[in-house]
């Protein structure tokens, strides 16, 4: 059994996506133990608890510094006995003793073909902005195991997107979680509870493709 913790900010459609697929059984002998948002408010808490899955707010305006909540998310995500943690939509820097605590078994979805529109400042529209911006005619989203930089781990899944013309940075985010996010996320986890994702020298392997 794939024991899964996962990070949420927003309004979970990565989330929804990951447990439609467990629920389905397209995703086999995984379980979401817990999903943790740092914003109370998050339509991904309510996703969550309408599926009787564990869901808290653990959020940095609730301690006194940004390591008192860093240790608190460690304790959690330990606590729950998740061997996978999965940033879906979540905006939370990871600390380092977080990437320490689990090695390669982090993993995040990134809105753009990383090294495309990735690191710091590039997360929800901005990155769909800075696209259309620069003209690219493809784009896409990655999954990749979180390392200690931003958006650099080792990547596993990637699925391309076509940029329309007149596309709105609203309407390109739409079609790369629908045709992107929403795929490989729970692509992603199935692989990897199946061990057929292996890292070497930096780099992912998929085992049987
Ligand atoms: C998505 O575009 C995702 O790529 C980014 O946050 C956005 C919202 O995700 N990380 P969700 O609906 O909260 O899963």
């Amino acid at each position: 059994m794939l024991k899964l913790a996962v990070l949420v900010s927003g309004g979970g459609t990565n989330l929804q996506a990951i447990i439609d697929q467990i629920e389905a059984g397209t995703i086999p002998d995984t379980k979401i133990e817990v999903v943790i948002s740092n914003n109370k408010g998050a339509f991904a808490l309510e996703r969550a608890a309408r599926h009787g899955i564990p869901a808290e707010c653990i959020s940095p305006k609730d301690y006194p510094d940004r390591e008192a909540f860093n240790d608190a998310l460690l304790a959690r995500l330990l606590a729950s006995g998740a061997d996978l943690v999965v940033l879906a939509g979540c905006l939370v820097v990871i600390p380092e003793k977080l990437v320490d605590a689990f090695p390669n078994r982090i993993i995040n979805i990134h809105p753009a073909l990383i090294p495309a529109f990735c690191g710091t400042g590039y997360y929800g529209l901005k990155v769909h902005e800075a696209a259309l911006e620069r003209g690219v005619r493809v784009s896409g989203a990655t999954v990749h195991f979180v390392d200690k930089g931003t958006d650099t781990g080792p990547i596993i899944l990637q699925k391309a997107v076509e940029v329309r013309d007149g596309d709105t940075p609203e309407a390109l985010q739409l079609r790369i979680m629908q045709e992107a996010e929403w795929k490989i996320l729970p692509e992603a986890i199935r692989l990897i509870g199946q061990g057929r994702v292996v890292v070497e020298d930096g780099r992912c392997r998929i085992l049987g493709q």
